[in-house]
């Protein structure tokens, strides 16, 4: 959006601020070129997005900016033991990282789910993603603790695969205070 400056000669650009909400079937193709675009994720196929969409929405959320995915949580409640959220895949687009983004969704999600554990999985070689749920844990003030979690024979030996570790942070403060970076969380909104 366009704004004229106070002396109304050049217009300035102000940045849309993301909406984080839940995802619907509409999003899953976007969702699958986020991912894409990573080139560090893992790509399922894009139907795994659109399945995702229909059956996790309310353990997933997107980032929209003017009408466009820009970044996406999944997760899901462990069956059997339904208080931890399990993120499955955190990507946010490169135009849009670096602003807090990634943390925001997951304060967001932790927030609507109620979950008293987060679980995920990561390898050694993602910093990113390590101090990602490194803040996070620090925001909750919960404790963080790493373990190993399948082992290679879990793995068809055919395909090259790199060790995660599975990170688990417990318990959250799901009422607690959002994730707070000047410019950018006072403008993100959410709705479901
Ligand atoms: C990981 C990813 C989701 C982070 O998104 P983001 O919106 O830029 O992250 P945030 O701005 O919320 O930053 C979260 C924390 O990580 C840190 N961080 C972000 N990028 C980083 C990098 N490249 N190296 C080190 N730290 C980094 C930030 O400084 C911040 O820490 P702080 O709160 O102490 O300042 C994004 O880089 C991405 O999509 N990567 C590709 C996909 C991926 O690897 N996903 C994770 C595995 S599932």
């Amino acid at each position: 959006m366009s704004t004229p400056t106070a002396t109304g000669s050049r217009p300035t650009t102000r940045p849309a601020s993301p909406l984080i909400r839940h995802p619907h079937v509409d999003d899953g193709a976007q969702m699958w070129r986020v991912a894409r675009d990573s080139v560090r994720l893992d790509l399922n196929p894009p139907y795994a997005y659109i399945l995702w969409a229909r059956d996790f929405h309310s353990t997933s959320v997107v980032a929209e900016v003017d009408g466009a995915v820009v970044g996406f949580v999944t997760g899901y409640l462990r069956p059997e033991e339904p208080t931890t959220l399990m993120v499955w895949q955190v990507a946010v687009d490169r135009s849009q990282r670096g602003q807090g983004l990634a943390g925001q969704m997951l304060d967001e999600l932790a927030r609507r789910t109620g979950a008293y554990t987060l679980e995920t999985t990561i390898t050694a070689d993602n910093p990113a993603s390590r101090r990602l749920f490194e803040a996070f844990a620090a925001r909750h003030a919960a404790q963080h603790s790493v373990s190993g979690l399948f082992a290679t024979e879990h793995f068809p030996d055919d395909q090259d695969w790199k060790p995660e570790q599975l990170h688990r942070i417990t318990p959250l403060r799901t009422t607690a205070r959002s994730h707070h970076q000047p410019g950018v969380d006072a403008r993100a909104r959410s709705h479901s």
